[in-house]
């Protein structure tokens, strides 16, 4: 059901100094975009009568073009506003509300024979987005981007999360500081990292997350990026002024538009509640809607995989261990194979059948395709094909042996970042999993982008992303990108791609010094506004020494932690990433990562703050049945749970899955503790968070057995 409300009010001005204000829906943001006495757009933004953006200067420049910075006059200044709830395909929530009112401006400028820009703002109560179009005119057809001047200047040195700016990655560890303390060289939050390209000291990239001396937390990032790279920001330590650095391609240009045309939104989030800021479904309120008109295909799902094996060093992606190979000469069946190959025939089935027993939707197959004996670091164009199985792994055979057991397998594309390569062969790596009956395809882009030169972030990759989106879409697939540029919500014109990587997963745990026990509570306020992680959580065997003798690597949480991440880790694609065999060994808690759901009704943010902790309770879909997750940083502490938002006058059985008293990350991951009591709307639930640990909760209706069987929550 839509409601869609529009009114109009237009102002025709033309004398350059010039002010407007607008006001969010609910009036508590107040937006003021003017322009200077040289015709300089600037906006400023308020929140309850606090500076939040102080006055700051829009514009673009153009190679070889007078730039669109000033000399401005005010063609028309245009106020409307939209009331509209949409139902997304699925989500943290059954509806979606779309509440802002928008003031386009219409700008021109004499001197370059009255060339036009519009910058439109939408003014949330959350929030405020704003971005340049370029209309359709005589002036303006074809033209190159040099450089962004977006600012947004800040009010003083704020608390902020941040990682380095960098065109090829986003794997970093957050690190908090000061504004006027971001030093960007520091290289510990890069260990782990393949191939990465930091731009300065003072850059930083967005969802860049900060927090007031006051108290405000403010979100900057962006949204719908398409047909444009991703912006990075340029921090003057001073000033407190950010400024946008939009990532470069192979010769330094960085934009290549048209007219008709326009950039993605350029995104403030802000609240007085950290709670707010991550209900906030503002950047994907300012994405198109689905592209894709039959959704009925399109599933969030849970799945294991042949995958951490190889993480922590048990097996391999390779067959043999050979280098120098060739797709077309080497004769992958008279290699020796090196004995440890993690994709053949039978640990696949394997992994179906744990699948089957526990109710997964899919297997994960990593390393099931020729190539990966020199697939890494050597920027070769030629370095898969996606279509040829190793000799060991019988893809007929296990196309008939997972439909019999109702599972789905999940196909896996490391491009190796040649997508030359992968763009060649994609039409054939698709027909190759139709003709095999796969539905959802990770890809990957580990290493050096082919065409060389450009970055993992830059226009072209940008698009080469969408168009992989959409060809997946036309082709009825669903899509896991890791090491893409960081999502801007466009699952919601895409909902086949289920979720993106493109931050530091678990995976760092098991081969870097690690993400420091902090960084889950960091994560859901920096990449997770931009859409779903796939962070692969679930790992119960913590330390790593069971799989090489002296192996000092571990995941840095508890046992309990890594389930409640199921909750506050948002995604509708979800892996069990451990071993089936660890699992084996504690069924009782693998019944949570069994139970919970990857879609919702409804979410509640319940407790907290940025790199210390964090609660949230989700309905499952079509289903009275509740899950919470809460987590912390390195400080244990206890969280307090209401349960107010339950079905009043009914019981509902808990099970809890928490920290053991004596857990602690470090000295003691995996000791965990499960109990069974009844709750109701009224019950508030005081638990115990280990050091780096948490706890996950499940909340079913209360059965007569079940009322007779626990007690009550005291
Ligand atoms: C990095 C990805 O994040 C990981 O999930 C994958 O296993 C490896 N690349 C190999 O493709
Ligand atoms: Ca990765």
């Amino acid at each position: 059901m839509r409601k869609a409300l529009l009114t109009l009010f237009v102002l025709l001005l033309s004398f350059p100094a010039f002010a407007q204000n607008m006001q969010s829906p609910d009036g508590k943001l107040l937006l003021s975009f003017g322009l200077s006495a040289d015709g300089e757009p600037t906006y400023e933004l308020s929140i309850g009568g606090k500076e939040v953006i102080k006055k700051s200067r829009l514009g673009i420049e153009l190679k070889e073009l007078p730039a669109f910075t000033k000399n401005f006059t005010i063609l028309k200044a245009a106020q409307s506003q939209m009331d509209e709830t949409w139902t997304p395909v699925w989500g943290q929530e059954k509806q979606i509300r779309n509440h802002y009112k928008e003031l386009a401006v219409t700008l021109q400028q004499a001197s370059v024979n009255n060339r036009r820009m519009i910058i439109r703002f939408r003014l949330f109560d959350d929030g405020l987005g704003f971005r340049y179009e370029f209309p359709e005119q005589s002036e303006l057809k074809y033209f190159i981007v040099s450089d962004e001047k977006t600012e947004f200047n800040l009010t003083g040195d704020h608390k902020t999360f941040w990682i380095p700016g960098d065109y090829d990655t986003n794997e970093y560890f957050y690190t908090t500081t000061k504004l006027s303390e971001i030093d960007a060289t520091d290289s510990k939050a890069a260990q782990g990292i393949a191939f990465k390209w930091p731009i300065a000291a003072n850059a930083v990239q967005t969802p860049l997350m900060m927090k007031t001396s006051e108290g405000l937390y403010i979100n900057v990032h962006e949204a719908a990026l398409i047909d444009y790279p991703a912006m990075d920001l340029m921090v003057d330590k001073k000033t407190f002024g950010l400024s946008s650095h939009l990532v470069p391609d192979a010769v330094g240009n960085k934009a290549y538009l048209q007219a008709p045309a326009k950039t993605p939104w350029r995104t403030i989030v802000v609240s007085d509640k950290a709670t707010d800021i991550l209900a906030s479904r503002l950047i994907l309120n300012l994405n198109e809607p689905s592209k894709v008109r039959d959704v009925s295909w399109i599933k969030p799902q849970k799945f294991v995989g042949i995958w951490w094996e190889m993480h922590v060093g048990k097996s391999s992606w390779n067959y043999a261990d050979v280098d120098n190979t060739k797709l077309t000469e080497t004769n992958w069946a008279s290699l020796k194979p090196n004995g440890k190959h993690g994709a053949t025939t039978a640990n696949t089935k394997r992994y179906i059948d744990f699948a089957a027993r526990h109710g997964f939707d899919g297997v994960l197959v990593e390393g099931w395709d020729i190539g990966w004996e020199d697939w890494f670091g050597k920027w070769k164009e030629d370095v898969f094909d996606f279509v040829t199985p190793y000799p060991d792994f019988n893809v007929t055979e296990l196309q008939g042996y997972a439909a019999s057991k109702h599972v789905k397998l999940i196909m896996h594309h490391e491009t190796s970042a040649s997508v030359t390569n992968y763009e060649r062969r994609l039409d054939e790596a698709i027909r190759f999993m139709k003709q095999y009956g796969y539905d959802s395809v990770k890809t990957g882009y580990v290493g050096k982008i082919i065409p060389r030169g450009e970055h993992h972030d830059s226009q072209w990759m940008v698009n080469h992303y969408v168009r992989v989106a959409d060809k997946m879409a036309q082709n009825r697939m669903m899509l896991d990108a890791h090491e893409p540029v960081r999502p801007t919500g466009l699952h919601r014109t895409y909902p086949n791609w289920l979720a993106c990587e493109a931050a530091r997963g678990n995976e760092f745990n098991a081969w870097s010094i690690g993400n420091p026990p902090e960084h889950e509570t960091i994560l859901p306020f920096t990449r997770l506004m931009g859409g779903p992680m796939d962070y692969t959580p679930g790992i119960f065997q913590i330390k790593l020494d069971v799989y090489q003798p002296g192996k000092k690597e571990q995941v840095h949480t508890t046992l309990a932690k890594q389930l409640a991440l199921y909750v506050t880790m948002y995604s509708p694609l979800q892996m069990a990433a451990d071993l089936p065999e660890n699992y084996e060994r504690f069924m009782d808690a693998f019944q949570f990562i069994k139970d919970v759901p990857v879609d919702w009704d409804e979410t509640r943010i319940l407790e907290a703050e940025p790199g210390d902790y964090l609660t949230i309770a989700r309905k499952a879909k079509n289903k009275d049945e509740w899950y919470i997750g809460s987590i912390t940083d390195e400080q244990a502490r206890t969280s307090n749970i209401s349960l107010s938002y339950l079905t009043p006058k009914r019981w509902y059985v808990a099970t809890l899955y928490a920290d053991a008293a004596s857990a602690h990350w470090e000295s003691n991951p995996m000791a965990y503790q499960i109990q069974n009591f009844l709750v109701n709307d009224q019950t508030k639930l005081k638990i115990g968070l280990a050091s780096g640990g948490g706890a996950a909760i499940s909340l079913k209706p209360a059965s007569d057995q079940d009322r007779k069987k626990w007690k009550a929550y005291q």
